[in-house]
């Protein structure tokens, strides 16, 4: 028995495109007085050689007909191969055409416009764009335009002009620049049977900045590259790039890993691409679905790696909006400086202040109790010779008096006929607000039987003291009757310079002020006419 291997024919599967006809006829523009071509397509259907079997025929508002050698003669156009050439277009040109091999056949709308013409002059123009300061060539479309070889024509070189300017020039810029930009025109131009035949086009040079992808940045509502999230919350971070090629990449790493796109992980990110005239805007979006503690700790990359060029990226990381420890640490550092400041300033400047708001601003401190008196002026003996003398102390009297307005008791002036002398202190001590001891030379000779007497008093009615000391008093003695006073209250410090001190804008007159109680501007109407001598000056 033989087992016959038969042959499988191999049917041929040609799937044969039937004379395409489109529906849409192709349109075409051009010039008066220009040159035109129309092509004939071919079709797949017949592979032989049909050029000779091309039959065009032209509809236009006056005729219809089929072009033959004789009529494209007349018209100023012929037949060659599958083109009919048109020569020097005119209106009479405008029209539809078709040409048609077999039953397969295309059609055409040609229109013929005057350069006036800026609608189809618009259609006829081409644009090229380049990039500063990159090298450019401009080309010529070649859009209609003749065979050369079947119809025996010689091309001459184009041509090109800019708008406006009558010189030729060249197509090729070594380094475009911005001032190239603008409107050129090339020209096609065509020896035929001793003729010349032109078609001209217009290009418009676009130069743009060149071409640069952008480094990723990372887009609001985040600036900073710390990020302030919530634990257990999404956080989406966009990140944007500008991109020229198909092979560049935006992507984001955690550390040193890729992250996934795959929507699945708790971590990934996706992208979208946008075309814009420069380039292609790819937002690369990383989503945490909950953020988590571990989260924190990693560093985020969003990285542009390019083909052309090197990459880039920028880095994040996230933080959680509980402790933005770093901001309240520094918020506490200032916090405690501004503190810092404004005590030593106050400190070193108190005096100066509370004199400026007490003389300016009408400002007094308000004291309950009232007393006939600001301030009694009370000597006490100094072992030096720097203490005030009498001069000295009525010049400070009316100083204090005529000058600031205080009311002063004055142990002078207290001696009264029938008061003891202790009594005639007491009396002062108790009816002033503060006791000012002023160091005299010589001694002003207060008993130290008197001395004894006040000193209860003084311990009694817890009485506020300004101590005037001399340069040269260092530590008062002891037994001295300011070691005696010192113990007692508060007391408070102000020194005597000598001459120095006697101008009323002296530290001494400051200091002296500021212990003192602002002047309480007594009215001497109130004043009962029995002590009316003690208060003679107020
Ligand atoms: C050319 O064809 C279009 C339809 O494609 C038609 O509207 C128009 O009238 C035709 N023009 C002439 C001159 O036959
Ligand atoms: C038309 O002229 C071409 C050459 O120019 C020639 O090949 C063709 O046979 C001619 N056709 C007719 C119908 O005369
Ligand atoms: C084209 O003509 C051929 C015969 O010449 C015929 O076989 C074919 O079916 C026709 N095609 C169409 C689309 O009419
Ligand atoms: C082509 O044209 C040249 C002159 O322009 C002529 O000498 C030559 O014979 C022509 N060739 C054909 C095939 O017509
Ligand atoms: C083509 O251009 C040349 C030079 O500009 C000119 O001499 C010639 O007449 C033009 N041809 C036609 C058909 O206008
Ligand atoms: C994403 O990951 C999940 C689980 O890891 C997997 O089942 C799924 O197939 C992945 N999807 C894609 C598109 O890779
Ligand atoms: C990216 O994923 C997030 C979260 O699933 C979603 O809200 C967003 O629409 C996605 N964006 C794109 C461009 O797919």
């Amino acid at each position: 028995m033989m087992v016959n291997i038969l042959p499988v024919a191999l049917l041929p599967v040609l799937t044969l495109l039937t004379g395409v006809s489109p529906l849409k006829p192709e349109e075409i523009y051009v010039k008066t007085g220009e040159m035109v071509v129309l092509h004939c397509p071919h079709s797949t259907k017949h592979n032989h050689n049909d050029n000779n079997n091309v039959v065009w025929t032209s509809y236009t508002t006056q005729e219809m007909y089929v072009i033959n050698n004789k009529s494209a003669g007349q018209k100023q156009m012929l037949i060659a191969g599958r083109s009919l050439v048109i020569l020097i277009a005119s209106v009479n040109h405008e029209g539809n055409y078709s040409c048609s091999v077999g039953n397969a056949s295309s059609q055409f709308r040609l229109t013929v416009y005057n350069t006036q013409s800026t609608e189809n002059e618009e259609r006829n123009k081409y644009s090229k764009t380049c990039y500063a300061p990159e090298s450019c060539t401009l080309s010529c479309p070649e859009v209609n335009i003749p065979d050369v070889n079947t119809l025996n024509m010689t091309s001459n070189p184009i041509t090109w002009h800019r708008q406006g300017d009558s010189s030729s020039k060249d197509s090729y810029f070594s380094s475009v620049e911005k001032e190239d930009h603008g409107v050129y025109t090339c020209t096609r131009s065509y020896q035929f049977q001793g003729q010349l035949y032109n078609m001209t086009f217009t290009v418009i040079l676009d130069v743009q900045p060149q071409k640069k992808s952008g480094k990723p940045m990372i887009l609001s509502p985040y600036k900073s590259d710390v990020f302030y999230v919530d634990l257990g919350s999404t956080v989406v971070i966009d990140c944007k790039a500008v991109v020229h090629s198909d092979f560049d990449e935006v992507f984001w790493l955690s550390d040193t890993s890729f992250v996934e796109t795959n929507d699945s992980f708790p971590i990934f990110y996706n992208y979208t691409m946008e075309d814009n005239n420069v380039g292609i805007d790819v937002t690369a979006s990383l989503v945490f679905k909950k953020v988590s503690e571990e989260d924190l700790s990693r560093r985020y990359t969003c990285k542009l790696e390019s083909a052309s060029e090197l990459s880039s990226f920028v880095t994040v990381t996230l933080a959680s909006k509980v402790c933005p420890l770093p901001l309240l640490l520094a918020l506490g550092i200032v916090g405690i400086l501004v503190v810092v400041i404004i005590a030593v300033v106050y400190a070193k400047f108190k005096i100066h202040i509370a004199l400026f708001i007490r003389d300016n601003l009408g400002c007094h401190s308000s004291t309950s109790d009232r007393k006939n008196y600001d301030a009694f002026l009370m000597c006490y003996g100094n072992e030096t010779d720097a203490g005030l003398n009498e001069d000295n102390r009525q010049w400070l009297k009316s100083v204090l008096e005529e000058k600031f307005g205080y009311c002063l008791c004055l142990y002078n002036r207290k001696i009264i006929p029938g008061k003891a002398e202790a009594q005639a202190v007491l009396d002062c001590i108790e009816q002033s607000q503060k006791v000012v001891l002023v160091p005299t030379t010589p001694d002003c000779g207060l008993g130290s039987d008197v001395l004894n007497d006040i000193h209860l008093t003084l311990v009694q009615r817890q009485s506020h003291l300004v101590f005037i000391k001399t340069e040269k008093t260092k530590v008062p003695s002891s037994g001295s009757v300011p070691e005696a006073l010192k113990l007692l209250g508060e007391t408070d410090f102000v020194t005597w310079k000598g001459s120095s001190s006697m101008i009323h804008t002296s530290s001494f007159f400051k200091e002296l002020r500021y212990y003192l109680p602002a002047p309480q501007h007594p009215t001497k109407t109130r004043l009962l006419p029995r002590e009316a001598t003690h208060y003679d000056n107020c």
